[in-house]
């Protein structure tokens, strides 16, 4: 285990005048620092194009800081340890004067060895160039060198393939860290005990007993302000290729063989092999209009989307595992922008009972709860209390914010800067992991632009297009044939759970 305390570690966040630092780096950096997971020396230096004094980069990192007023001495030491370095990405000299400047630094410090982390906040086009200059500027022999890097890993398996290749000339395997920071989320995390430490689910994780299961992913806003990457990229390589399939991943893969980093990326892997790549038949795309009341723009009106545009920001697909364990099972992976609710769950519907002595039953469903409000229910089907025999669906409830009210749920960011810190790979993306992912959707996002498919139009602020109703029926997801209503933890209503 990494013991922070008795080594030195420079941070280095390259892209930090970026939404992404801005919005999830600085405000993880901050959250460990003010649990006492960095020790005080730790220094964090900014580097951008971008030409700001520190004081303003400060102000720029603050409002998105999770400060309430008892930590603001805390937050502000956190702010003074900052540091910032303008410089282009593209040459040599500004990496070797960030050198000498980290040279400084380090040598303040007592430890012998000395780390350094580059979180790479970049736009894939610059990966590269930026990873040769730190591999050859800055890269340091006296403590470990380790490079975070963010998505999007490439456009399809050729594009993947060629960064992979290029990093690999530059980094060990080791070295590297991809991040996918649904995997650093607590209840995706959770997955993997409710699997494999708990009897009777394990024992009903089979085709015998589920019939279909949904990962939902949905959010109440589109992509505005981002309209240029995201119409590059689409909703499927934004969140579904990557966040979903590893939620996907983690819920079908064979038990590890131990929890070892390496170990619980094999199992990933041998999964995702038997997964084939997606049919036509098995798609479904949608792109948001403007809201039925005219007040949000649709994704067409964006100023930097083209008018024409055919960018899904809306996908459902079916995916097949070929393997004794789920053969002919269908998983739905659902995605969409500018939808009605913020939610991203897992619903698992179990077969129906057979034999049936009671009417009308609805069938069992187990709802992972990612976000927001994480918990674990499964509705069950009970005896209506009094003095009838009819029956009710009701819920065995894991609700965190009732079970564990006084415990804090680290950001997911949170989590895996300390988990790459600590060297630990378990919650990032190998590379023949990344290259098996690639290989089951690039035929459907290369059908999908070359034949320029149209997608359904949908408003924004709805459900998203009509017809994934019929699309999730077709592969056997039943509806309750009761009433129900879960209490949602996020909004603390009463609403029915779909
Ligand atoms: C990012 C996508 O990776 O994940 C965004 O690029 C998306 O489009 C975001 O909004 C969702 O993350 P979270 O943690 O807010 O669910």
């Amino acid at each position: 285990m990494y013991d922070l305390t008795k080594q030195n570690t420079v941070i280095v966040v390259f892209g930090a005048s970026g939404d992404l630092a801005k919005k999830k780096t600085y405000p993880a950096l901050h959250g460990l620092y003010k649990n006492g997971f960095l020790p005080e020396d730790t220094q964090i230096i900014g580097y951008a194009r971008t030409k700001l004094e520190i004081d303003e980069f400060r102000e720029k990192i603050k409002p998105n800081l999770k400060s309430i007023p008892a930590d603001k001495d805390i937050t502000e030491k956190f702010l003074k340890n900052l540091h910032y370095f303008p410089g282009k990405y593209d040459e040599d000299e500004p990496f070797k004067k960030l050198n000498e400047y980290i040279n400084k630094l380090e040598e303040k410090s007592k430890h012998e060895k000395k780390n350094r982390l580059f979180y790479m906040a970049l736009p894939p086009s610059v990966f590269t160039t930026v990873a040769t200059h730190i591999k050859n500027q800055l890269y340091t022999k006296k403590g470990f060198s380790r490079l975070i890097v963010e998505k999007p890993f490439g456009k399809d398996i050729e594009s993947s393939r060629k960064l992979v290749g290029d990093l690999a000339k530059l980094f060990t395997e080791e070295e590297i860290f991809r991040i996918d920071h649904y995997l650093g989320k607590e209840m995706v995390k959770n997955i993997m005990t409710l699997r494999f430490a708990n009897i009777f689910l394990g024992a009903i994780w089979c085709k015998e007993y589920i019939d279909n299961v949904q990962i939902t992913f949905k959010e109440p806003f589109g992509a505005e302000g981002r309209g240029g990457y995201f119409d590059e990229y689409g909703i499927i390589r934004d969140v579904m290729q990557n966040h979903l399939l590893q939620v996907f991943s983690v819920l079908t893969m064979e038990k590890p063989k131990s929890l070892d980093s390496e170990r619980i990326r094999d199992a990933k892997v041998e999964l995702l092999k038997c997964v084939n790549p997606i049919k036509k038949e098995d798609l479904l795309i949608g792109q948001y209009t403007n809201s039925t009341d005219g007040e949000k723009k649709g994704y067409r009106e964006d100023e930097t989307v083209p008018d024409d545009s055919t960018t899904p920001t809306y996908a459902a697909v079916t995916l097949f595992i070929k393997n004794s364990r789920w053969e002919g099972v269908p998983f739905i992976l659902k995605c969409g922008k500018a939808l009605d609710q913020l939610k991203t769950e897992v619903r698992i519907q179990f077969r129906d009972v057979a034999n049936p002595i009671f009417e009308n039953l609805s069938r069992n469903e187990l709802v992972i709860r990612v976000q927001p409000g994480e918990a674990v229910y499964m509705k069950m089907i009970n005896k209506k209390p009094g003095l009838s025999m009819d029956t009710m669906i009701s819920e065995l409830d894991l609700t965190y914010h009732r079970r564990f009210s006084d415990t804090k749920i680290p950001e997911a960011y949170e989590a895996l800067i300390l988990d790459a810190l600590a060297g630990d790979h378990s919650n990032f993306v190998r590379d023949d992991e990344l290259d098996v992912a690639w290989k089951i959707f690039t035929p459907i996002l290369h059908y999908i632009e070359n034949e320029k498919l149209e997608p359904i139009m949908y408003p924004y602020g709805s459900r998203g297009p009509k017809e994934v109703n019929s699309f999730v029926e077709k592969y056997g997801f039943k509806r309750d044939v009761q009433e129900y209503n879960w209490e949602d933890p996020s909004n603390k209503s009463k609403t029915s759970d779909k």
